[in-house]
């Protein structure tokens, strides 16, 4: 196979490359394989049959995704709030699909209906309800705060045509968000576009090596959490991404709140390594996603981005589960890839500056 990481073949002729490895492989159907990393996808242990997501919700009714009941519920219905909101929600309001708690409306542009409230006819949620109304997002779901209007809506006729699918069935958001890519209107696509798109990613995921990680459980909804009490386990060949509140951003939905990323010694140094050089099994991630890794015109922002995300997106291309034509100028970045380069790379990117 050609390779890319010889800096003298440019990078069109890279993405043409690419194209073709797609046109080859597009009768293929995804490879739903359970040997996926599982701590990018928020399990300990392997998911258990039979949830399979990827039968029952092809269509275009959002509602149509019998969802796991992974929201926290509170029966005494008392008003909370966060630290630096004047606001106060009750945690109804706070988990709710179409009208989720906004604690800082001053920090975003008013959002667009369907970022703010979705549509109730056909179950399809508030985009903010799993991005944030920041775009900030969750380990589970994505950032999509600061990604350019054409990448947000080519992400969302992949999502919509199969180009780009979860490599877990189980993963239920992310087959519902293929139904509500399925569902938009192209109108309503561009202004959930342009509005995530004007607004900055921030950086908030501070990434730490270490032998060990304080003792965590995972949510249905695919968030890890730490637990009370400062036991700790070892890490072992994992990265581990924790909210340093459990309670602000599992229960409150704090949108300002952030991340601890626990990785193996190491990491960093060879994440650096690898995205910088390719070292002898990648190729430079600069030259397309920019020297800083903030983004191009042919490849997105991923620098200080949640390392969960980084990492399920490599396996996912790597497993041919994105393979836009686009997605497939990634194939020799991340072939050769193993689990523990995925994990240095992940750390190194989610610990750099947007
Ligand atoms: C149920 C939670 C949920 C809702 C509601 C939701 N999304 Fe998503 N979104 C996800 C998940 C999960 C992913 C993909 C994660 C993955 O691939 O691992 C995603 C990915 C995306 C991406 C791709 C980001 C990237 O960097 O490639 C875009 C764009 C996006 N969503 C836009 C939207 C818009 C617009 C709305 C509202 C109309 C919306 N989402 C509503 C869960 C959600
Ligand atoms: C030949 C150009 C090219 C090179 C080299 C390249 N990328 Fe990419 N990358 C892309 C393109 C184009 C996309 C968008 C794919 C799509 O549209 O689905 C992308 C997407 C991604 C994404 C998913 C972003 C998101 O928001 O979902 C990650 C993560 C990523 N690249 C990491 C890397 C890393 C790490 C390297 C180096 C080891 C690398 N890329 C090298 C072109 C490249």
């Amino acid at each position: 196979m050609t390779k890319c990481s010889n800096r003298l073949i440019p990078i069109v002729i890279c993405l043409l490359l690419g194209s073709i490895a797609t046109q080859a492989q597009e009768s293929v159907a995804p490879s739903h394989q359970a040997d996926f990393p599982l701590w990018a996808y928020g399990y300990i242990t392997p998911p258990e049959p039979p949830e399979d997501w990827s039968q029952s919700c092809m269509g275009s009714r959002p509602r149509d995704c019998d969802r796991p009941g992974g929201m926290p519920k509170d029966p005494t219905n008392k008003l909370l709030q966060v630290e630096g909101s004047d606001l106060e929600f009750t945690l109804a309001v706070i988990t709710s699909p179409f009208t989720p708690a906004d604690w800082f409306p001053g920090d975003h542009p008013p959002m667009p209906e369907i970022v703010a409230h979705g549509n109730e006819e056909i179950g399809l949620r508030a985009c903010a309800i799993c991005h944030l109304p920041n775009g900030q997002g969750l380990m589970q779901n994505a950032p999509v705060a600061g990604l350019s209007v054409e990448y947000f809506l080519q992400q969302l006729d992949d999502l919509a045509s199969g180009k780009r699918v979860t490599s877990d069935p189980h993963k239920a958001n992310g087959f519902e968000m293929a139904a509500i890519a399925r569902a938009l209107t192209p109108e309503q696509a561009r202004e959930a576009a342009e509005y995530y798109s004007s607004i900055p990613f921030k950086h908030w995921v501070e990434v730490v090596e270490s032998d060990t990680v304080p003792k965590f459980s995972a949510s249905r909804n695919g968030l890890l959490t730490q637990n009370e009490g400062d036991e700790t386990e070892p890490l072992g060949q994992r990265l581990i991404e924790l909210p340093k509140s459990a309670y602000d951003t599992n229960y409150l939905r704090n949108p300002r709140s952030g991340m601890i990323a626990y990785a193996p010694i190491g990491s960093l140094a060879r994440g650096e390594e690898l995205v910088t050089t390719g070292g002898d099994v990648s190729v430079e991630c600069l030259t397309c996603h920019g020297p800083e890794l903030r983004g191009t015109a042919i490849a997105p922002p991923i620098a200080g981005r949640q390392p969960s995300y980084i990492g399920r997106q490599m396996y996912d291309m790597q497993k041919g589960n994105r393979n836009s034509a686009m997605a497939a100028t990634m194939e020799l970045a991340v072939n050769r890839l193993t689990q523990d380069d995925i994990i240095a790379i992940s750390a190194y990117i989610a610990s750099l500056q947007p």
